[in-house]
């Protein structure tokens, strides 16, 4: 089985501050830093990192981003023969990361605003694995998640930034991955969940989805699937910046299930490799080798 990741390729412009600007307030920062990013190329990054082969299907800008963004994917064993260079600047992250190593982020979609579903991949795999995220057009996720179903693949929808979902995107979709504010939206709650009640709101929802997973941040997730929710810990780290954790784990877990493991197994190394990568500073660059994983 091959990943095929449909999703954002951005560079992202990271300043580090000790803590986030309040409305209105100017701070000085500690440094600024270009990393790759994107949740799509990140996730593409975490999955063939992981040992998956791996298809990207993505637009960046013709210009000194796109074309050094296309450089990294490719010496970080992406497949990049679907991404296109189009003539719109390439997408942008503005992120500052405190202290805490928690982040802020606002993303300008440029050329990802283009990104299209293309049947000539999928059509000659046999079931792929598709993931997608929501910083490319909703309407063209769905079409994507339509293609690889029509392949007899699975598909993994991490709704992030969150928007809400329509029933026929949810119809194509085999497994959610959502952290816990995602999560709170996508189930009309009015608080957050966390590990104290997680098991308990999961055990006690109706979802039709084949599998769902809550990521709980340095907490870990929990895993409800058709007859069971797992609660997996989380792996006790120092983490300097959370930027792409989440991506990490997506990417990860797409690749596990492609070797043939199941969905909390699936999980549990994703959870491993998330652990890693907070570990690191930047998105792109603080996707885990297999082999740190599996150790
Ligand atoms: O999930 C982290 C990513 O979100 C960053 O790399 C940034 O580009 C935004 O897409």
């Amino acid at each position: 089985m091959t990943v095929v990741v449909f999703g954002s390729i951005n560079m992202d412009i990271v300043t580090r501050c000790r803590h986030h600007p309040h409305i209105g307030e100017t701070i000085h920062g500690d440094s600024v830093t270009f990393y790759p990013g994107g949740k799509g190329a990140n996730q593409a990054i975490a999955s063939a990192k992981a040992g998956a082969e791996t298809h990207l299907l993505g637009v960046v800008g013709k210009d000194a981003f796109g074309t050094q963004l296309l450089d990294y994917l490719r010496n970080n064993g992406v497949l990049v023969d679907n991404i296109l260079q189009i003539e719109l600047p390439t997408g942008i992250a503005a992120i500052n990361v405190a202290d805490d190593a928690s982040n802020t982020i606002v993303v300008v979609a440029g050329a990802n605003g283009e990104t299209k579903a293309s049947p000539s991949i999928i059509q000659a795999l046999e079931h792929p694995v598709g993931l997608a995220q929501l910083e490319t057009p909703i309407k063209e996720v769905a079409h994507f998640f339509s293609l690889i179903k029509g392949a007899n693949g699975v598909t993994i929808l991490n709704p992030s930034p969150y928007q809400p979902i329509e029933k026929s995107l949810l119809q194509v979709t085999d497994i959610l991955i959502l952290n816990e504010v995602e999560f709170s939206k996508f189930a009309g709650l009015s608080g957050n969940i966390d590990a104290t009640n997680a098991a308990h709101i999961l055990g006690n929802m109706e979802c039709d989805i084949s599998c769902l997973i809550v990521t709980l941040g340095r907490d870990g997730c929990v895993v409800k699937t058709n007859n069971s929710v797992e609660y997996i810990k989380g792996v006790p780290c120092k983490a300097i910046d959370t930027t792409g954790a989440g991506d990490c784990f997506a990417g990860v877990f797409a690749a596990s299930l492609n070797d043939g493991r199941t969905y909390c197994s699936a999980a549990e190394r994703a959870n491993r490799a998330a652990s890693i990568s907070v570990t690191r500073a930047g998105a792109g660059p603080s996707m885990p080798e297999q082999a740190e994983i599996d150790i």
